[in-house]
């Protein structure tokens, strides 16, 4: 499985937490920037790893900010992305059971790494439950035509 990541500053250190994390369990990572905390602007990240995601580049991908929300807005204008915030486990358990997410952003200033290694194990370890999710995630891919 290959996995897009990106952060802006204020997400970084999480992020390299983050990449470091998965790529010790084999997962193949790309690292979309940044590159250090120095300020940069978080829709530039968000857009690459969408794009990541929406072109087939990869399967899934990782974005962080401060916040999470950002990332979140940013990622979600690009056709095919479908990114969700995820503050802890159970959120990433449920944005991929019922919304199918393929993106999962996380929150540099308010997750530490151990919470962030636990909802990322979630979120790859978790599958979606399909049914009615499948008409309702439709729904959503129909804004975009
Ligand atoms: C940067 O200060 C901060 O605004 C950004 O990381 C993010 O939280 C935005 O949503």
């Amino acid at each position: 499985m290959r996995i897009a990541i990106g952060s802006d500053h204020a997400g970084f250190e999480l992020k390299e937490h983050v990449k470091n994390y998965l790529k010790s369990k084999g997962l193949e990572v790309i690292d979309e920037g940044t590159d250090s905390t120095e300020s940069v602007d978080y829709p530039v990240f968000a857009k690459k790893v969408a794009e990541d995601v929406s072109n087939g580049k990869v399967e899934y991908g990782i974005l962080m900010c401060g916040t999470g929300l950002g990332m979140s807005i940013a990622a979600n204008k690009i056709k095919g992305a479908y990114a969700a915030l995820c503050l802890y486990p159970t959120m990433a358990k449920y944005a991929r059971l019922h919304n199918n997410a393929n993106i999962l952003v996380m929150a540099g200033r308010l997750m530490g790494p151990t919470l962030a290694e636990e909802t990322v194990d979630t979120f790859f370890s978790t599958n979606f439950s399909g049914g009615r999710h499948t008409r309702r995630v439709g729904e959503i891919k129909e804004f975009e035509n």
